[in-house]
């Protein structure tokens, strides 16, 4: 489909030339879906990587948790974005390219776009998003809405977006990548370095990362955030047991599972768990196994580590970067970090 819009000048522009979408060849990711489940499911005890919540319903349902007054995170990076993507922007310096890891709906990228294109004409924007339909429909949106944006989308999760991304040549531009949310509290240590140290790799000297960190925070506050009262985080856990359904002939009854958030004050990182409420043996016909759940058995599914900025320069340090400047929303729930990367 060619979408057209008029321009300012009353011309047209075809948004299609302006964007770009590359994919991973979705039998590997198919693969890794299957061997994921079988390896997760079969464990003691079972655990799901949280990659495999954002499926074209899944992404939709993250974007309505966004929406829930409960779940203040999106709220507070947007505060932090309104009043300082200026001085992020003129941090970094311009011209700049834009990519960004778990792109989503997008809608605070649209907060730096604005800062950027108020320093230069143009923009290239280069999103990330393991689910290509919430790629493409939000890339739709902003071609529509930018008439000198110009994307290269990966509908890819981080790392084969990372090894797409560090051969691409760029020249006369600065880079400036995003990683929003609470996105680097899904990962453990060990992860969250080695995909700094990837991203790093995609940047020169100079080059910059700004990092959403949630802070530590009354536990109350937390766990409303992450089992809010309609339900929406709930049903957002159960999805993913609906996409073994739909994608792997699971034969999971989502009625006999509950969504479970637990605050782990030591590690300072909310877990979050689906429990069998019986005891109970789901097949999953495209996998040619059974999978035996005692009453209460739980599946680990995520984790959402809160930070504090000595952990954030830990990590930037051993991964090549350094930390430049911090933000906080008025009510210091949530903070963003400009991390640079050094020489
Ligand atoms: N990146 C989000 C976060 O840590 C993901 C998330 C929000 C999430 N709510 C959830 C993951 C509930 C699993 C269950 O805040």
């Amino acid at each position: 489909m060619i979408c057209r819009h008029s321009d300012q000048h009353g011309g047209f522009v075809d948004t299609e030339q302006r964007l770009e979408i590359r994919t991973v060849a979705s039998d590997v990711a198919q693969a890794t879906f299957a061997d994921d489940v079988r390896a997760g499911l079969l464990a003691t005890p079972k655990v799901l990587p949280p990659k495999y919540f954002y499926d074209a319903l899944g992404s939709k349902l993250f974007e309505a948790i966004c929406l829930l007054p409960e779940y203040y995170l999106t709220r507070a990076e947007r505060d932090i974005l309104e009043r300082h993507a200026g001085d992020i922007l003129d941090a970094v310096g311009s011209p700049v390219e834009i990519v960004e890891f778990g792109s989503g709906s997008g809608e605070k990228s649209r907060l730096l776009f604005n800062a950027a294109l108020a320093r230069q004409p143009e923009l290239h924007y280069l999103p990330v998003d393991i689910s290509e339909s919430a790629l493409r429909s939000s890339a739709d949106a902003m071609l529509d809405e930018y008439p000198t944006l110009r994307i290269t989308g990966y509908a890819s999760d981080y790392d084969g977006a990372i090894a797409a991304m560090r051969d691409r040549v760029r020249t006369g531009v600065r880079r400036l990548a995003l990683f929003l949310g609470s996105n680097i509290g899904n990962l453990d240590e060990r992860a969250a370095c080695a995909f700094l140290s990837g991203v790093r790799a995609t940047l020169d000297h100079g080059d910059a990362l700004l990092l959403g960190t949630d802070l530590r925070k009354d536990a109350f506050v937390l766990l409303d955030a992450y089992d809010d009262p309609l339900g929406v985080t709930a049903a957002f856990n159960l999805n993913v047991l609906g996409r073994i359904n739909r994608e792997l002939g699971g034969e999971f009854d989502l009625t006999y599972f509950s969504h479970m958030a637990s605050w782990d004050e030591a590690d300072g990182c909310v877990r979050m768990h689906l429990a069998s409420l019986v005891e109970q043996s789901v097949d999953i016909r495209t996998l040619g196994i059974r999978v035996a759940f005692a009453e209460g058995e739980t599946i680990h599914t995520e984790d959402s580590r809160k930070y504090d900025l000595a952990t954030v320069d830990r990590l930037a340090r051993a991964t090549g970067f350094e930390r430049s400047m911090t933000w906080s929303d008025v009510d210091g729930r949530f903070s963003s970090s400009l991390l640079v990367a050094a020489g």
